[in-house]
């Protein structure tokens, strides 16, 4: 059997029901995205959610794409599917597809990209092109002494002025040693406020 072309199986994979609430997590290059096989494992626990990933290329160092159970897109993806004008350009195609987009984490480099509207790779792509009607949540991630730089707190402050909400950092001991704020939050805490984004949440709950 021949494989799908690229365009079709695209179309297949961000095909959506009316009954399917669809959750992109965008990850970026901080330790914490160690996390994102259980985040993801997490979200697809959650009734009528659909997953999908956008990785940013640091972030790949942090995970092993067979521990993550659903399609992973990266900066590859984008460049390789588009080759002519009738061919879909990823990055509408996934914020199209999405009805809620949670980055975690969302590390130093990737906030003050954000922050200053640079659109250089497929995530941050996606966030520029983003339909400000639906949610877009973010969960930052550094060093404690990055998270203390004076331009962080602007930076952070400049994305919830855009409508996003952020899911604060946490204090504990760091994979680097230090002990401090800047800890991504528990993937339970960042399951339980995905939760809540849900249509039919009170019916939803009522059957968990
Ligand atoms: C081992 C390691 C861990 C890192 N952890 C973090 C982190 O937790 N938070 C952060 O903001 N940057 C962290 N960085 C730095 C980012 O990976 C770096 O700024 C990178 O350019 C981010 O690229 P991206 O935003 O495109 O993913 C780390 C780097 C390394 C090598």
């Amino acid at each position: 059997m021949q494989p799908e072309d690229p365009v079709s199986s695209l179309k297949t994979d961000l095909l959506k029901s009316p009954d399917t609430f669809c959750v992109l997590v965008g990850v970026t290059g901080s330790v914490a995205a160690l996390k994102l096989p259980v985040l993801v494992s997490e979200l697809l626990q959650l009734p009528g959610v659909k997953v999908r990933v956008v990785t940013t290329e640091h972030a790949k160092h942090f995970y092993n794409p067979s521990d993550v159970s659903v399609k992973i897109y990266t900066d590859k993806d984008e460049w390789e599917l588009w080759t002519q004008r009738s061919d879909p350009v990823l990055h509408i195609e996934l914020r199209r597809w999405a009805d809620l987009l949670i980055i975690a984490p969302l590390d130093a480099n990737t906030l003050g990209k954000i922050a200053s509207g640079i659109c250089d790779n497929l995530l941050t792509c996606v966030v520029r092109a983003w339909d400000t009607s639906r949610p877009l949540l973010f969960c930052p991630a550094m060093n404690t002494a990055m998270w203390q730089h004076p331009i962080t707190d602007q930076q952070v402050s400049r994305l919830k002025e855009f409508g996003y909400v952020e899911i604060p950092c946490i204090a504990k001991k760091l994979v680097c040693g230090d002990e401090g704020k800047g800890a991504m939050a528990e993937v339970s805490t960042i399951v339980s406020i995905i939760r809540q984004h849900l249509p039919n949440q009170d019916e939803s709950l009522q059957k968990t």
